[in-house]
């Protein structure tokens, strides 16, 4: 079994796998070349371009897995959502979702007709990449969070205005996002993704107890969903130290931390029972490698004996030099080897 698909399910494994979110973009100057041509929603809806942008920092960077290079906007524009992704801004809604009607004109997603050039796109990674495909979508609340705010935000505090003020609104705003991302992760390893991650990258904004109220029980079916397909599941998310325990009870496989929270102490709150993905600190990138080799081999110190796969606490930065990301995958292998991951 792969190292990385082995790692998630804390198998035992010959080094420690090692991929970065956000490891295809703008850091790669045959990412920036392509975009010179094309635009990034072209791409994500062209299989060969998105095949192309996935594979690149494969070939680069010899990372251990290859995530499917898409948006986790992508799959509400069929779900009849008018949306860009602007450069430098990120996703844009043109009508924002505020009230109890705009929840409900929301379509479910049917993977074969909204969205099969993501199919096709992962049936030909899953047949050449080499390396496990993860599939990916965006959490409910993530996604919640870009339709009601109608684009990127500080604080989501519409969004959190919206989830108090209108919860039976709210609730149903999560169960049809939840019921749309699980057909969407379903359909994806269907087409040869090897692995799923469930990005909900802006629900650290919640304590635990509005997590445990408004979102969790969403998250819960998702992964519910999946079980029976036997492929491992990651959920991620950024500022999620308090969260930590609650999304592993969430019922992932795997669980992302950021840069915040040490990896032993992750584990702590996570318990033994998942493996746990992260924790470098994307800025840390940006300085010179002598200054990044010991953060990095300090991470694998810490973390967990088996259950580790090696990643940044969130994506990379587009000022990334590329040769650093290389010699991170590099020192993560023989540091990873070394320490008898096995
Ligand atoms: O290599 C990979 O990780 C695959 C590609 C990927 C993209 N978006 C491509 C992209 C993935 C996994 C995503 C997920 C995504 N998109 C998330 C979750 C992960 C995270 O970073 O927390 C979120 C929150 C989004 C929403 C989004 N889309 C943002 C915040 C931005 C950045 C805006 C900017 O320009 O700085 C985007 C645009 C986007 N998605 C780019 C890429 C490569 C850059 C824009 C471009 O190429 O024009």
């Amino acid at each position: 079994m792969p190292r990385f698909l082995a790692a998630c399910m804390r198998q035992p494994v010959d080094t420690t796998p090692v991929w970065f979110m956000r490891q295809a973009g703008r850091s790669l100057p045959e990412y920036r070349a392509l975009r010179e041509r094309h635009g990034i929603l072209d791409i994500c809806r062209t299989p060969e371009l998105a095949a192309e942008a996935t594979l690149q920092p494969v070939r680069r960077l010899g990372v251990d897995a290859a995530i499917l290079f898409s948006d986790i906007v992508v799959p509400l524009a069929p779900m009849g959502v008018d949306l860009e992704i602007v450069p430098g801004v990120g996703p844009v809604i043109q009508s924002p979702v505020r009230a109890r009607r705009d929840v409900d004109a929301i379509k479910p997603l049917i993977p074969d007709e909204g969205v099969p050039y993501v199919l096709e796109a992962v049936r030909g990674l899953a047949a050449t990449a080499g390396v496990p495909v993860i599939g990916f979508g965006g959490a409910p609340f993530t996604l919640a969070s870009y339709l009601v705010e109608g684009g990127p935000s500080k604080n989501h505090s519409r969004t959190k205005a919206f989830m108090y003020a209108e919860p039976a609104s709210w609730h149903r705003l999560m169960e049809r996002l939840g019921e749309s991302v699980l057909a969407y992760l379903r359909a994806q390893v269907a087409a040869g993704a090897a692995a799923v991650q469930l990005f909900d990258s802006w629900v650290g904004e919640l304590s635990s107890e509005d997590f445990r109220s408004y979102v969790l029980p969403w998250v819960g079916r998702i992964f519910d969903g999946l079980a029976d397909l036997d492929v491992p599941r990651i959920y991620f998310g950024v500022g999620t130290g308090e969260l930590l325990a609650d999304m592993a009870e969430a019922g992932p496989d795997v669980v992302g931390v950021d840069w915040r929270v040490p990896l032993d102490e992750a584990h702590r709150r996570t318990g033994p029972r998942v493996a746990l993905q992260g924790n470098l600190d994307p800025a840390l990138c940006l300085a010179p490698w002598e200054v990044v080799e010991p953060r990095a081999t300090a991470i694998l110190a810490g973390a967990p004996t088996t259950g580790h796969i090696f990643n940044l606490g969130h994506g990379v930065l587009p000022e990334t030099d590329p040769g650093i990301l290389r010699r991170l995958v590099e020192l993560v292998h023989m540091r990873g080897a070394e320490d008898g991951r096995g």
